[in-house]
């Protein structure tokens, strides 16, 4: 049986959710990560990711300058950061700067890779399109790293409020 209720009780339901981050170089060549939940493949050919980022935030700006950002999947063990980088923005402060993770230089792209990330893509902006409060910016992958530990796992929010974890943490919490 179904029954009606409000849409942020419904889609509560979409949870266990792939945590990403998109890191922007900015014009002083600053990089500034965003935690993201929303972001999905779009194609396969070319390879595209897209990405929801609400029009108020620094990273919007940034990525319709830079047009060009590195996605990537961090590990499980990096929720701390990801809540760091979710919780304040590059407008008033280096994310990088006050909690640093490991980095090394993008190939294709100006900017950088996270060096302990499960993988990274390189992206140039393909499209972008106002969806309601959010900007979805779409990436054409230019290159595509993954981590040679296949034992590393994604991080994940188990619901909203930001409860980060590794899946096989999930299944005892639900
Ligand atoms: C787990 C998690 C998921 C998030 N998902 C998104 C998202 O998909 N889109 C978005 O615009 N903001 C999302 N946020 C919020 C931004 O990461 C946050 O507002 C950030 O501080 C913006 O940084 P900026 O101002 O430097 O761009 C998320 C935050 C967390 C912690």
């Amino acid at each position: 049986m179904q029954r009606p209720v409000r849409f942020e009780q419904a889609i509560a339901r979409k949870y266990p959710e792939g945590v990403a981050l998109a890191i922007v170089r900015d014009e002083r060549g600053v990089d500034n990560p965003i935690t993201l939940g929303w972001t999905m493949i779009t194609s396969q050919r070319p390879p595209l990711l897209a990405m929801a980022v609400a029009l108020t935030h620094h990273s919007r700006e940034l990525l319709e300058n830079a047009k060009e950002f590195v996605l990537c999947f961090p590990n499980h063990e990096m929720a701390a950061e990801c809540l760091f980088y979710g919780t304040h923005s590059g407008r008033d402060l280096n994310k990088f700067g006050e909690r640093p993770l490991r980095r090394m230089p993008a190939s294709k792209v100006n900017g950088i890779l996270l060096t302990d990330a499960v993988a990274n893509f390189e992206c140039t902006l393909y499209s972008q399109m106002v969806t309601g409060d959010h900007m979805l910016f779409v990436g054409q992958v230019e290159a595509a790293h993954m981590n040679e530990d296949p034992s590393l796992q994604r991080l994940y929010t188990l619901k909203t409020g930001f409860v980060m974890g590794k899946a096989s943490e999930m299944e005892g919490s639900r």
